[in-house]
């Protein structure tokens, strides 16, 4: 018997990320090949805006995908969201000439307050948010506290693609496909102070802290290659990161939905306290999924240069909570 559709709202859609997602979710690489799919479009209400929107609309009925059971285009939160099973948060104000990041946070803060609470209101009570508008931790952090009735677990933040980069680095160096490398992750905030760790992880089933053997390369190359690759990209590009960021946005809600078969990969998720991170923290953290739960990995042995890279990034993810407290209570 066929599936019933699963509702996908996705803001920010006639955006420049939003060009490369949503044909893949309609596609059936999100949620799985036999899924269908409603998409709910949320753009701002202005007239470019919508009317950009409704192209992109335009395309994806022009694709015919067989799974695509229904789209909607909308200007209200309250109604995109409504009964979303999953929603994407990718519509954010990006930093413009003379604005602090403080600027951007209360900026952001706005959007995510309101959102949050629609979700609150109106998305189906199990409904998975992936929080992917920069800076994508604290966004989803007050999106988490502005919908007090949903589960907290339900929030997340992207730090696939910080993931999927540190991967492509790693197999880069030891010369490897990225299929032989496992336990991998990315710890704390999508900003240039995330720390990827390959202490654990293993190439081929061998450590590949022993294989790669170049400290000058970790700390030189590698950690500030992967930290600082969203800017590298808008200086090459002009533009910041887009189908790599949709990609990447696209692993993180499929392996959320339809598990990593013991694998680890790294979510944005809120903090339980694990590894002494305060709880609450929008924490990027390496985890397990299955049905449709994830689980952060226990008992790792974090080495002192990991801890100092792990308390860096928590300060700045403690200054960006402190710096929309009065925003979310
Ligand atoms: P973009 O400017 O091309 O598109 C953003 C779209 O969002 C625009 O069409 C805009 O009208 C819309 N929007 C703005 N506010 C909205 C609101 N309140 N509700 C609905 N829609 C709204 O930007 P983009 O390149 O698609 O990037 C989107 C966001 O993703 C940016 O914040 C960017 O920094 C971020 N990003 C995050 C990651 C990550 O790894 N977490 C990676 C790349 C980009
Ligand atoms: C990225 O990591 O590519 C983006 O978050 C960069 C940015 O600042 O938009």
């Amino acid at each position: 018997m066929a599936k019933a559709p699963m509702r996908v709202a996705v803001t920010g859609a006639a955006g420049q990320i939003g060009y490369s997602l949503l044909f893949r979710i309609a596609n059936g690489d999100m949620l799985g090949k036999d899924q269908p799919v409603i998409l709910q479009l949320l753009e701002i209400p202005d007239e470019k805006a919508q009317k950009a929107l409704k192209g992109v609309m335009m395309e994806i009925d022009d694709c015919a995908f067989p799974l695509l059971a229904g789209m909607t285009a909308h200007s209200d939160p309250m109604t995109a969201f409504k009964d979303a099973d999953v929603a994407l948060l990718v519509g954010a104000r990006p930093r413009g000439p003379g604005m602090e990041r403080k600027d951007l946070l209360e900026a952001n803060a706005q959007i995510f307050t309101v959102q949050g609470k629609a979700l609150d209101a109106v998305a189906s009570r199990n409904v998975k948010v992936l929080v992917v508008g920069n800076p994508a931790n604290t966004n989803a952090y007050i999106a988490m506290k502005s919908a007090p009735n949903l589960p907290a677990k339900n929030f997340t933040a992207m730090l696939r693609l910080d993931h999927n980069r540190a991967l492509s680095q790693l197999a880069a160096k030891v010369g490897k496909p990225i299929t032989s490398i496992e336990k991998l992750c990315v710890w704390g905030n999508h900003s240039p102070t995330m720390y990827a760790d390959f202490t654990h992880a293993t190439v081929d089933g061998q450590p590949a802290k022993a294989l790669v053997n170049d400290e000058a390369w970790t700390k030189d190359v590698y950690l500030p290659t992967v930290g600082k690759r969203g800017a590298a990209i808008i200086e090459a590009r002009g533009l910041s990161s887009a189908a790599s960021a949709a990609n990447a946005a696209i692993d993180h809600v499929r392996d959320w939905v339809l598990g990593t078969n013991g694998k680890w990969t790294t979510m944005g998720i809120p903090s339980d306290g694990s590894y002494g991170i305060p709880e609450g923290i929008m924490f990027g953290f390496p985890v397990t999924t299955e049905n449709g739960e994830y689980k952060i990995v226990q008992g790792l042995q974090i080495d002192a240069f990991s801890q100092e890279r792990i308390n860096l990034t928590l300060k700045e993810l403690q200054e960006e909570r402190d710096g929309v407290k009065h925003l979310v209570g």
